[in-house]
């Protein structure tokens, strides 16, 4: 029974699509993409996507020949992003109502290819592109599905951006939230506020774990025209670009640049170097006011988005206790307590932001003002907060800590101390953003689901694409796919093909598939069980404790946790078929 199972995981799917589409009918033959193959455009609305398509596949066709077709045809009745997709041995036909579908059924065709058609400089090898027939009928089960790049903590280049929002257009991902502004560095152009990028944009040095810098200096900023630039590379991939600013914490930098921003102007600020939360805050000033109403409006030139956000977490209040200034406005004002002085600052934010027709996004300490009109909360604390949310009818998006942080280690690392939480492939994609005890209510308001790479702990892109590849492909799925077409089996048949693709787009992504994964609690204490994980499901784990190189010969792994004490040394490998796999992996606990 075992063995016929393996044997048929061991056939490569048909279909590798992901996400898992609504519905798939499966047909017999294959279309095959050549020089005879015609691309058909019958709308003018679908021309750009149509363009982009035919120079993503020039090696392989300059689509003018005359026996086969891929047509682009514009129907009405779909939803946004619902495309229909029919592969027959002559033709592709696509239908849809508008691009952003028609653009996802192109993203499907190419995953029914040979993973060859994302080679970006020409063909090495010859390669037949052919598809198997079906017919797909697909639509995206969340509204909002989006990634977070942290590029406060640490700068990336805006080419090393677009690699990712490029990715997450392969995978129909839709929201890209870009976290311009934090406590170690603002990183936008401003027109009117140049010491924000002169000042704001560089930090002295960067203080890791022991909290002691290292002494090298960190910084950059995105001018107008790199975010033009990206802006339009996400829409051609019907990416929405989501800046956030935030309010009223997390601002050191820009409150070293201008200092009048502040609770205490007098006080010296530098743009932070150490991680952490920060007791700096914007004042709530006519000045400060003015100024994030000026930047807003620099920035309502460069990002069309209807969704802006204004972070709103982790603001600790102590200098809104301590001022003079903030006491006397809350008597003024008529306010208890100094949260309700954080809500009249974001409220009033946000007034503004809706005043120029948009939705203010804020991290789910909005909830506790409940001020804001028609906000959108983002749930990272755990699922509490999006149980408060909608139970008041606010839109929620999840992106709870433990199952959404892509910075949360997906293996041992042990020079990564800080982020304990393990949180593997098979976590991120077994994830499923609704409040289990309030279903109707999650159908009803939780309108979608975000991963977040935080990068403390990231400095550079390499690390990046690290750790948000495999899992931000695993994340895909469970934003676009139902839950009854979730399958944590059929996704790992899938794996090899995308990370195939991964290669060919030259991602540096953790090969965790192929690696055994040691899987234990670091804070239980000696001797705790170790589960060894490998996410190939061809594949089964082989392991010693005695210091030596597995084989095939060392004991079987069997899905029982061991245990293991101070001293143990544990090595693994994965076999198929006889055969290693991956590397072999060592853990060892110091005596
Ligand atoms: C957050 O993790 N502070 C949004």
């Amino acid at each position: 029974m075992l063995a016929c199972a393996l044997a048929l995981a061991q056939a490569a799917p048909r279909y590798n699509i992901v996400p898992t589409p609504k519905h798939l009918t499966e047909a017999p033959g294959v279309f095959c993409m050549d020089k005879n193959t015609a691309l058909v455009v019958e709308d003018a609305a679908f021309e750009e996507i149509a363009a982009d398509f035919k120079e993503q596949v020039k090696h392989v066709s300059p689509l003018a020949g005359k026996k086969t077709r891929i047509v682009l045809r514009r129907c009405a009745g779909f939803g946004k992003e619902a495309y229909k997709l029919t592969v027959t041995p002559t033709e592709v036909l696509i239908e849809a109502s508008e691009v952003n579908g028609a653009f996802y059924a192109l993203q499907t065709f190419k995953q029914l290819l040979p993973v060859e058609i994302y080679q970006p400089n020409g063909l090495k090898k010859s390669v037949k592109f052919i598809a198997p027939c079906c017919t797909i009928e697909d639509e995206p089960e969340f509204w909002y599905r989006g990634f977070l790049f942290d590029c406060g903590r640490f700068f990336f280049s805006k080419e090393e951006i677009m690699k990712f929002i490029d990715l997450m257009a392969t995978y129909k991902q839709n929201m890209f939230h870009w976290h311009l502004t934090e406590d170690q560095g603002w990183r936008i152009q401003i027109d009117k506020y140049p010491r924000l990028t002169e000042v704001g944009a560089w930090r002295k040095e960067t203080a890791w774990h022991s909290g002691i810098g290292n002494g090298i200096p960190h910084g950059g900023f995105y001018t107008k025209d790199d975010i033009r630039e990206v802006v339009e590379y996400a829409r051609r991939r019907c990416v929405t670009v989501i800046p956030e600013v935030e309010i009223p914490g997390h601002s050191t930098a820009a409150i070293a640049a201008y200092p009048e921003l502040s609770c205490f102007p007098d006080r010296h600020y530098e743009v932070e170097t150490k991680w952490g939360i920060h007791k700096n805050l914007y004042a709530p000033t006519a000045t400060t006011f003015r100024f994030l109403e000026d930047v807003f409006t620099e920035l309502f030139e460069l990002f069309p988005s209807p969704i802006y956000h204004i972070g709103g977490d982790e603001a600790p209040k102590d200098v809104y206790r301590e001022s003079a200034y903030c006491q006397d406005l809350m008597t003024v004002l008529g306010l208890d307590n100094v949260e309700e002085l954080q809500t009249f600052f974001v409220k009033r934010i946000g007034d503004f932001l809706k005043k120029h027709g948009k939705t203010c996004i804020g991290w789910d300490e909005i909830l506790d003002g409940g001020a804001l009109e028609d906000p959108i909360a983002m749930s990272y604390r755990g699922h509490a907060p999006a149980a408060k949310g909608i139970k008041r009818g606010i839109r929620v998006i999840l992106t709870p800590n433990r199952w959404c942080y892509l910075d949360n280690r997906q293996e041992d690392q042990p020079d990564n101390v800080d982020q304990n939480v393990f949180m593997p492939l098979k976590k991120v994609y077994n994830y499923y953003p609704a409040v289990d005890s309030l279903r109707e209510l999650s159908a009803k308001f939780i309108v979608g689901y975000e991963t977040c790479l935080w990068t403390e702990y990231i400095p550079d892109n390499a690390k990046a694409e690290y750790q948000a590849f495999p899992r931000n492909v695993a994340a895909a799925e469970v934003g676009w796919t139902s839950r009854g077409n979730k399958d944590w089996e059929s996704f790992r048949e899938r794996m090899p093909k995308v990370l195939a693709t991964l290669d060919m787009k030259d991602v540096k992504y953790c090969r965790v598939y192929y690696d055994v994964i040691f899987d234990y609690d670091r804070n239980v204490p000696f001797p705790k069980p170790m589960n060894l994980e490998l996410d190939d499901p061809t594949a089964e784990v082989h392991y010693t404790l005695d210091g030596s190189t597995p084989t095939i010969k060392s004991p079987r792994y069997d899905g029982v946790p061991f245990m293991v004490d101070k001293g143990s040394v544990i090595k693994a490998r994965g076999f198929r078929k006889g055969k290693p796999i991956g590397q072999v992996v060592t853990k060892t606990f110091e005596k």
